[in-house]
């Protein structure tokens, strides 16, 4: 098996777990938070810089390296690690959501999805095998099965329907997988904010033994509440001795809650995202670094954060960068925000050992300034 899951232990407070996840290019340790490099990039940041934040797996898409530029340049430069010099792990996802989230003039049939290309207009077609081919060609240590992520809300039949073709799909992609042996294929399980269809998704897609698992179809516009209650009733179908990922979350208090509900593997673009447009992400919760307020404030971004940008850069400086455009003021907040999260996850793995994770909850939610639920 290409991909194991090791469970450490559990949190007494909490039940969360601590664990590490075995892949062909190492270990990382869970909970984790993996940054997005859509593009065979995490925008701005060069692998170094990734590494020494201490990152240990990342994001990238299938949908738009199949776009560009093609997996059959990537597969001739020796997959995707060497292709983009990343040495650590690599999950993709396998296009499913992509389609769903960006192109145009979807038309979903059982035999795959027909759509438009975002950027040229150009007729195409996605299904579950070819999914897999671009996959196995790009070579990631994790590929995502093709699944379909309905919009919220979405109506009890049409998400039955959606749900149903999924686990179809999903035996597609494990029959259509050429490289199990150092490629782990996870499932995705589906069915919105409806009970029973979580657990018909879950039942399906767990009798078809994949080496992980992962949530999908929520942080898709749902009221916070309706996400923790989808995972508390879903995270118990899915086994113990695999991992669970949670697709799409990356907000502090989403990292935290998810992984009080079992959740061991993260993703999101948020961080990376926001930092591009000057919020920041600290201790003491969001700070929009191009307000005025902070034109001659030379205090470092979060007075709590030991990262490169903090030790080194005050808010007057990185304001200043941001707002003329420059590409290092952008890398400085990038870095910042990733490390941040990556450092919230390292917290939440020591709270784990020290079974004291509703405690760090309480404390973390208080300085951010979250309203306590
Ligand atoms: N990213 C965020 N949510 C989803 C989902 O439901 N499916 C896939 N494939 N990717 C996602
Ligand atoms: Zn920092």
């Amino acid at each position: 098996m290409a991909i194991t899951y090791e469970l450490i232990k559990t949190c007494k407070q909490t039940g969360a777990r601590l664990g590490k996840v075995h892949t062909p290019h190492g270990s990382f340790e869970t909970p984790m938070f993996m940054p997005v490099g859509t593009l065979a990039t995490v925008k701005t940041m060069s692998p170094e810089e990734l590494e020494r934040m201490g990152a240990q797996i990342i994001l990238s898409n299938t949908y738009h390296l199949w776009l560009r530029p093609g997996e059959d340049i990537i597969e001739e430069a020796g997959g995707l690690h060497k292709f983009m010099n990343w040495n650590g792990s690599i999950l993709t996802d396998s296009g499913g959501f992509q389609v769903f989230s960006l192109s145009d003039l979807r038309k979903i049939e059982e035999e795959g999805v027909h759509f438009r290309n975002h950027i040229s207009g150009e007729k195409l077609f996605l299904s579950p095998e070819k999914a897999m081919h671009i996959q196995n060609s790009l070579g990631p240590d994790i590929m995502m099965a093709f699944d379909e992520c309905p919009p919220y809300p979405a109506e009890h039949k049409y998400m039955k329907d959606s749900v149903e073709r999924t686990s179809r799909w999903a035996e597609r992609c494990l029959e259509a997988h050429q490289r199990p042996h150092d490629q782990g294929l996870f499932g995705i399980i589906q069915g919105g904010e409806y009970e029973d269809l979580r657990r018909q998704s879950a039942r399906d897609l767990t009798s078809l033994d994949f080496p992980g698992y992962a949530i999908g179809g929520l942080s898709v516009g749902e009221p916070k509440d309706v996400m923790n209650r989808v995972l508390e009733f879903t995270t118990p179908l899915m086994p113990d001795q695999k991992p669970r990922y949670l697709m799409g979350v990356g907000s502090p208090d989403s990292l935290i809650d998810g992984s009080i509900r079992g959740i061991d593997m993260f993703d999101c673009v948020l961080p990376t995202r926001i930092a591009r447009n000057g919020t920041l992400m600290t201790s003491e919760g969001r700070l929009v670094v191009r307000n005025a307020k902070y034109a001659r404030d030379f205090r470092p971004i979060d007075e709590n954060c030991d990262c490169h940008t903090c030790r080194n850069y005050s808010r007057a400086y990185i304001r200043h960068l941001v707002k003329a455009n420059e590409t290092f003021g952008f890398r400085l907040t990038t870095y910042h925000n990733l490390y941040f999260l990556l450092n919230l996850m390292r917290q939440v793995r020591e709270a784990i050992r020290e079974d004291r994770l509703g405690d760090f909850r309480e404390e973390f939610f208080e300085m951010y300034g979250f309203n306590k639920p």
